[in-house]
């Protein structure tokens, strides 16, 4: 049974792909330094699961760790980085925690795997990459725009590393996988997202109003060039872009790659706007979500939503669920807290 090392395995992303791993026969090792996720997640894991997941809690900035952990565990046969800092507003107030969290973590790690022949290697990297493109749906040819907040930088910073990485290095095997916007939780809700603080991001904002521990969602902007005036997204269910994973592994083990850097987009194809998610909502859960229109936020793009054909046709993968499925499993989780 292959040995996957997860990093970041106890946040949201990563909690759904080791349970996506696991169920199809991996052996899973997560290192989470706890820093934005609970240990409690590992009991999630287990509970669905009912394996329970190798778990090292260091911090990966640590290099001396990451070496010894690395030593330690030399039967590891791929692994899936999930570990960063992600929040974009903080990114632009502390940029070095940022560039020193995204950056040191994956240069360490990248220079570990290297050393030690390990070559299988799976980036989480966004859609920010792409800022706000010229052409919708967006293809993986899209240019990369200037990054418009250093948490965005630093996914395009680690793009070009591990593509420079792969061309110094033939024998070294990596997958970007650029997410559009992650929702939902997993069908039995033992697992999802665990905002910290005030959400920043739609979803678990409206599941937080519409459970009442916010008077009143802020939707930001109607007056967008979009069929409503609200910006549009690519809301995509989080155990679809687990499962994604778990395919982009099996295709770098089986050695079915054509190019020993690929990218590929993480999207439904479909765009909703801002107030389509709120419909989504008082579908899903027969409730009217307080809301009310307040100025744009700053450094929000108009649109973005994925082109899929890539990932659909040469990773043979395609998201499967709606968004009022993710919907309401994002509001069954939210009744879980
Ligand atoms: P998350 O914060 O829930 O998970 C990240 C996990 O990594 C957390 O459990 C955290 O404790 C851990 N971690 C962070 N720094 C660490 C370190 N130095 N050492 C050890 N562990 C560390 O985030 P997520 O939403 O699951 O995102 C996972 C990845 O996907 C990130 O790289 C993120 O940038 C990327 N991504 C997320 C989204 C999104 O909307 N959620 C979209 C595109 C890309
Ligand atoms: C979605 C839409 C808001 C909150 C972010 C990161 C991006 C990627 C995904 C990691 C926008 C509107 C939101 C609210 C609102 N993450 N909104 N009221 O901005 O697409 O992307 O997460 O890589 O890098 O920037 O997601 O959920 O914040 O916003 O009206 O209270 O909801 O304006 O149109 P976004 P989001």
């Amino acid at each position: 049974m292959a040995k996957i090392l997860v990093t970041g395995g106890l946040g949201y992303i990563g909690s759904h792909t080791v349970v996506a791993l696991q169920e199809a026969g991996f052996k899973v090792v997560i290192v989470d330094n706890l820093s934005n996720s609970s240990i409690k997640v590992l009991e999630g894991i287990v509970a669905i699961t009912k394996q329970t997941p190798e778990f090292e809690n260091f911090d990966l900035r640590d290099k001396q760790s990451t070496v010894a952990f690395l030593k330690k565990h030399n039967d590891i046969s791929g692994v899936i980085h999930f570990a960063a800092s992600k929040a974009v507003g903080e990114s632009v107030e502390n940029p070095l925690l940022y560039y020193e969290n995204n950056i040191n973590t994956l240069i360490y790690l990248l220079q570990e795997l290297n050393r030690n022949g390990n070559t299988n290697f799976i980036f989480s990297s966004s859609c920010t990459v792409y800022g706000q493109a010229d052409v919708m749906p967006i293809t993986e040819a899209a240019p990369i725009k200037l990054a418009e907040s250093p948490y965005g930088n630093t996914k395009q910073i680690g793009e070009a590393i591990i593509k420079d990485v792969c061309n110094a290095n033939k024998n070294f095997n990596a997958i970007a996988l650029r997410y559009f916007n992650p929702i939902g939780a997993h069908s039995s809700a033992k697992i999802g997202e665990l905002p910290i603080g005030v959400p920043q991001n739609l979803i678990p904002y409206i599941t937080q109003t519409g459970a009442g521990i916010r008077e009143q969602l802020f939707v930001f902007g109607d007056n967008y060039p979009t069929t409503d005036g609200t910006c549009v997204r690519d809301y995509i269910h989080v155990v679809d872009i687990a499962n994604a994973h778990v395919i982009a592994l099996q295709r770098l083990l089986n050695k079915e790659n054509q190019d020993n850097l690929e990218v590929y987009n993480l999207g439904t194809g479909i765009g909703s706007t801002v107030l389509e998610v709120i419909k989504s909502f008082e579908h899903v859960s027969n409730k009217k979500l307080n809301y009310k229109i307040v100025n744009r936020r700053e450094g929000d793009v108009i649109s973005a939503y994925a082109n899929t054909k890539k990932a659909n046709n040469t990773l043979g993968w395609k998201a499967k669920s709606s968004l009022d499925d993710a919907m309401l499993s994002a509001w069954k989780w939210q009744q879980t807290l």
